[in-house]
């Protein structure tokens, strides 16, 4: 019993210390093909728990390439030990918005901050970055891997992928992520921008990037922050009225984002 106790006192610390700094907590609606319309029970999945960890600061959780961070990988290792896998780590947030991969940096990974913003507002990775996602975490450890679609530039995720291809255990990677919460991108994108250019922007990538990438790719899509309203009319129903995910028939989970008070708050 005294064992149980300090295992699961051990987990809490490492959730409320990782929900401080991540933008979203993630919630990862399992697949549409699980939602049984009988009405009949479908048992919680076990990764029902899953964290989310701003990209620019996945090092600090995660330690650096040679040197893990032990006191995580024990966290996540205590509850592999109890539900026979860790919780699925999403790396993202504002800062996969801007995260690109350079093949050639000896750096894992390179933050560039500005006074005033405690996310970064440049982020460069090197392979090491992927080195550190497969050998610092326990072994059943998967990442949703959150690409950049803010800056809007489709060769930024096609490198991301081409290298996670290249340089992270296919056993790592449970699915990429393009673009966090693209409902608040009314300041990054020209005006008019709303959930029709957006769907046609994921498909028209996606396919893009499928046609040079190897393996069939495996996608979460929505990572949507805002009421549908506030833009154009961005939810998942909307995007399964425009059917992208039946059009591209990568999509693996989807996602939306919840903060404390954003849903219930009064008016
Ligand atoms: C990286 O370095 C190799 C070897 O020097 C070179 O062939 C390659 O073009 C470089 N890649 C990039 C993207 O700069
Ligand atoms: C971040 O990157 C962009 C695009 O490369 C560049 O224009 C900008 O100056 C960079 N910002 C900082 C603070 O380095
Ligand atoms: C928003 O999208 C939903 C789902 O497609 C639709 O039922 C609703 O009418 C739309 N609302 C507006 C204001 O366009």
């Amino acid at each position: 019993m005294y064992m149980l106790k300090s295992q699961l006192l051990a987990i809490f610390p490492l959730i409320s210390s990782l929900c401080k700094t991540s933008t979203a907590i993630i919630t990862t609606i399992i697949t549409t093909t699980q939602i049984q319309s009988s009405g009949s029970a479908i048992p919680i999945s076990r990764g029902i728990g899953a964290l989310s960890i701003e990209f620019c600061y996945i090092l600090d959780y995660l330690g650096d390439v040679d040197s893990p961070n032990t006191f995580s990988r024990q966290l996540l290792q205590n509850i592999e030990d109890r539900l026979g896998a860790p919780p699925i780590i999403r790396i993202g947030g504002h800062t996969q918005d801007v995260a690109r991969y350079c093949e050639n940096c000896t750096s894992t990974l390179a933050n560039v901050f500005v006074p005033g913003n405690d996310e970064a507002v440049n982020v460069t990775f090197g392979k090491g970055l992927f080195k550190v996602l497969n050998n610092n975490v326990p072994s059943k450890q998967q990442f949703i891997f959150g690409l950049n679609l803010g800056q809007d530039d489709v060769q930024f995720p096609l490198a991301e992928v081409v290298a996670a291809e290249k340089y992270l255990e296919s056993k790592r990677l449970r699915s990429f992520e393009l673009g966090n919460e693209p409902d608040f991108y009314n300041v990054q994108r020209p005006d008019g921008w709303n959930v029709q250019i957006y769907a046609q922007q994921v498909i028209d990538w996606i396919f893009q990037i499928q046609s040079d990438a190897k393996t069939p790719l495996s996608l979460q899509l929505g990572a949507l922050a805002q009421e549908p309203i506030y833009m154009g009319n961005f939810s998942l129903v909307e995007l399964g009225e425009i059917r992208v995910a039946a059009t591209l028939g990568v999509v693996t989970s989807l996602s939306d984002h919840t903060y404390p008070f954003s849903i219930c708050d009064c008016r």
